[in-house]
């Protein structure tokens, strides 16, 4: 299945990041390189894409990316991460995702969206937040599901899931890192129910489960399903190393195709993985490490990567079977195909003086817009420009999202 040159060679660059990787359900990666999912602002603030995402998308196939994941594509638009996200359900434009796909989907890259639902943290203006359980502390207030309401969660992210494949969309990513909702039920701090949901780790894995074989129902056998998880939350009293381990154990029985291994939680205070203002490696080897002795589901790992050698290095390990990158595809989207030739390349990370609380972030953000639109040379904003454009942006699209949702 894993298709990695023996770990003595390990000056065989193209081999090791070149090579093809079969996942469990018969699907083929053409290589090890992914462009991370990342939430990319540019749907219409209708849940459907704009031109400038679908040239987004184009470029990153173009690019070479062996798999390219939209970030925070919702079933359901109650409960948003941000009003630039998609929805797939029965108001959708399928002929603006269609183009979106023929063209994310070129010369043979995945595009697979990443099915969310923010829970607790989504997205205020647009929605009154419901997480596993209800909260109340600064700056995070949200109610808690019921019982009824849980059980919904997985024909809810099934009929999101038939719906990418029915428009084109070569697998899916089942979202359940950064303290979204998902991650609220796997992590103690968010989840306090004494129902057949909350308790051990098996309890609040149980939803994450049942959503995931309820998917592969919609989907069937041949159809990749990946799945983001949190090794850590990072946070005093939420998801540790040794309960994302229990979960891997657990991701072990599922038909899952592919682990994508990340940590971090978007929470009042803490901080974000896309909020790095330098990288010094991979962020959580340690933990893929762990995960590879409990798991023979291949694993994709996300965060820190900034230099091939650095690539090279995890896959001839053996531990990892994809390299998955964010912030680097953002300012080389040809990133792969660099990485594929003699000479490789790696991207010159920018640097930031203070910046404020998201303008990491938001400067992303806005230069994915950018790259969107071709027009990368001309973008010049600094993080508190890209956060005050971000915002506005943003308030705009919340108008939209209201008059079409509510
Ligand atoms: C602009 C931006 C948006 C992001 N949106 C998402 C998202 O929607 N879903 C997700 O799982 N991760 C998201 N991330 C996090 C990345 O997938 C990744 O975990 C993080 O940036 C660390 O990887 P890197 O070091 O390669 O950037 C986002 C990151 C950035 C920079």
């Amino acid at each position: 299945m894993t298709n990695v040159p023996s770990s003595s060679d390990t000056l065989d660059v193209r081999g090791f990041l070149g090579s093809s990787l079969e996942l469990p359900c018969g699907a083929v990666l053409r290589n090890r390189i992914a462009k991370a999912a990342m939430s990319d602002s540019l749907g219409n603030g209708e849940g459907d894409p704009t031109e400038a995402q679908a040239r987004l998308y184009e470029r990153w196939a173009e690019g070479g990316a062996a798999i390219s994941i939209i970030g925070e594509v919702q079933g359901d638009p109650k409960y948003p991460e941000k009003p630039g996200n998609l929805v797939f359900g029965p108001q959708s434009d399928k002929r603006a995702i269609q183009e979106l796909v023929t063209r994310g989907t070129a010369k043979g890259t995945h595009l697979w969206p990443q099915l969310g639902h923010a829970g607790a943290l989504s997205h205020l203006p647009l929605s009154d937040p419901k997480g596993p359980s209800p909260l109340d502390m600064p700056g995070l207030q949200c109610a808690g599901m019921s019982i009824e309401e849980v059980k919904e969660l997985p024909s809810l992210y099934a009929e999101a899931a038939l719906f990418a494949k029915e428009v084109g969309f070569t697998g899916v990513l089942v979202h359940a890192g950064h303290g979204f909702l998902l991650n609220q039920f796997l992590s103690p701090l968010f989840n306090h129910r004494d129902d057949a949901y909350g308790g051990s780790v098996e309890a609040r894995s149980k939803i994450v489960l049942a959503i995931l074989e309820e998917v592969r129902r919609a989907v069937g056998a041949s159809f990749p399903i990946g799945i983001k998880i949190n090794s850590t939350d990072k946070l005093e009293g939420g998801l540790t190393e040794d309960d994302a381990l229990e979960f891997v154990r657990l991701l072990d029985t599922s038909s899952v195709d592919l682990i994508d291994i990340s940590g971090g939680t978007y929470f009042p205070g803490a901080k974000a993985s896309s909020e790095g203002t330098s990288s010094g490696g991979p962020y959580f080897m340690d933990f893929a490490r762990r995960a590879r002795e409990v798991t023979k589901v291949p694993l994709m790992l996300t965060g820190g990567f900034a230099r091939r050698d650095q690539a090279v290095e995890a896959l001839s390990s053996g531990v990892i079977d994809v390299v998955s990158l964010a912030r680097a595809m953002v300012l080389n989207p040809s990133l792969a195909a660099d990485w594929l030739t003699d000479e490789g390349g790696d991207p010159a990370y920018p640097k930031f003086d203070s910046p404020p609380k998201g303008g990491v972030t938001a400067w992303y953000s806005m230069r994915l817009t950018a790259l969107g639109e071709d027009n990368e040379q001309a973008f010049t904003m600094d993080p508190a420009m890209a956060l005050r454009d971000y915002e506005e942006r943003d308030a705009r699209r919340d108008i939209l999202w209201m008059a079409k949702f509510s």
